[in-house]
């Protein structure tokens, strides 16, 4: 038996325990970091998986927590409603982009894709006239249920679960120079007319590898799926929220998705909530005295009120506090600290979309499972910073409280671990 599953019946999530330590205990959560049981404090440089926004525990929102709890828990959502799901829903509808008129809720970010998905062939089908293709990008996560993992790119970490999954057309990503490759290949795809939605993380997909495509791309894809009448689905699971340097990366490209998918950063990060947004040509669809239309999809924890309840202070933290101002500045913190490793040899690429920051390692075997990236992940974790590179991508997602010298701090550490890595000494 491996030390780290000596002491703990848990099984920790994309954790190889035969391979890892035991894990850090974690007492407490605080601005920028996460202090452990010996009182260590962890520099949080990737916002606890891309869902703390402004900072750990943002007083407002933990308020917001311990106040809805006096008056709620967990209520039927096919049954009732209440009053922070249908501020929230209004308040979504105010910030997303012009044209987005309902709101469905669930619980993650896996889960409002899913329900994404279900909604546009649900159009479709409601329509009478269905169409049975999904299209995405290559390099794309949406999540790890059976129906996501199907969406997102294959390999190691979905292999054993093939038989499950079904089949989607695939674009190239469009990197520079090749971007018409990419429309193109999308063009092809709608004119089959078979083409229910293309689901999209626009300007940066994350878990692929930080990579990052220019709004002109995500702009032109959005004609050409017009055109050919099909749907558009923005996963702004980890790029909404500010991260891209606009509250959705879809405004960038200035155009309405037809869904939107958001969760991570909607409460702040502090609790589970997830949200569809969809226009009312959708919903519509689905709007009929025949109960076969009925759009078939809940959970139990469908708008959890002390979640909405989080979710609304934290629309309040957006329009109280200067978050944009400080979402600027840390944008511009961020440039100056990457721009000289643009020009570091250790590092084949250096590049950044708003506040997200990606380096790649320049080693003989990248990809995901790139052996440098647990060697990198462990060098950080004794400078008490917590990094997580995916494979030989080393990427930087703090909150919006980080300062500028704990990004000081997190710049130098990894050139450190460029240059020992590049003399095999990490
Ligand atoms: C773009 C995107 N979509 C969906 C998901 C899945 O979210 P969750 O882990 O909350 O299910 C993620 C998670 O990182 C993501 O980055």
């Amino acid at each position: 038996m491996s030390p780290a599953t000596s002491h703990s019946p848990v099984w920790h999530p994309f954790t190889q325990h035969a391979l890892e330590p035991v894990m850090k205990r974690i007492v407490r959560t605080e601005g920028a970091y996460l202090v452990d049981a010996q009182g260590n404090r962890i520099l949080d440089a990737i916002s606890s998986w891309w869902v703390i926004t402004h900072g750990h525990r943002h007083p407002a929102i933990m308020q917001a927590i311990r106040d809805s709890s006096e008056a709620y828990d967990q209520i039927i959502f096919a049954e009732y409603t209440h009053e922070p799901a249908e501020a929230l829903a209004a308040g979504l509808i105010d910030i997303a982009p012009t044209g987005l008129a309902h709101v469905f809720y669930s619980d993650s970010g896996s889960t409002c894709v899913e329900v994404a998905l279900k909604m546009a062939l649900g159009f479709f089908h409601n329509s009478g006239a269905p169409r049975r293709r999904v299209v995405v990008m290559e390099h794309g996560y949406h999540g790890d249920t059976i129906g996501t993992m199907s969406t997102g790119e294959r390999g190691a970490f979905n292999a054993a679960y093939e038989p499950l999954l079904f089949g989607v057309d695939r674009l190239p990503f469009p990197t520079p120079g090749h971007e018409q490759d990419t429309l193109g290949a999308f063009e092809t795809f709608c004119a089959t007319g078979q083409v229910a939605a293309l689901l999209v993380e626009p300007l940066v997909l994350g878990a692929g590898g930080m990579k990052m495509y220019p709004a002109t791309v995500l702009a032109e894809l959005k004609r050409i799926a017009e055109r050919h009448q099909s749907l558009l689905i923005a996963d702004e699971v980890m790029t909404g929220w500010g991260r891209t340097g606009t509250m959705f990366a879809c405004e960038q490209a200035g155009i309405v998705p037809d869904i939107l998918c958001t969760s991570k950063g909607l409460t702040g990060g502090a609790l589970p909530l997830a949200a569809t947004l969809c226009t009312a040509a959708i919903f519509d669809a689905h709007l009929s005295t025949d109960r076969r239309r009925t759009f078939f999809h809940s959970s139990s924890y469908t708008a959890n009120p002390i979640a909405c309840a989080a979710a609304l202070a934290n629309l309040e933290v957006w329009k109280n506090e200067p978050v944009a101002e400080r979402i600027n500045a840390l944008s511009a913190m961020q440039e100056e600290r990457l721009a000289p490793f643009r020009n570091n040899r250790h590092f084949a690429d250096a590049r950044r979309t708003g506040t997200i920051v990606a380096l790649d390692l320049d080693v003989p075997a990248g990809g995901y499972l790139a052996e440098i990236g647990p060697r990198l992940r462990a060098f950080f974790r004794k400078r008490n910073l917590l990094i997580r590179p995916l494979g030989n991508v080393i990427y930087l997602m703090p909150p919006y409280c980080v300062t500028a010298e704990e990004l000081d701090c997190v710049y130098s550490a990894i050139e450190e671990a460029a240059a020992l890595a590049a003399v095999g000494s990490l």
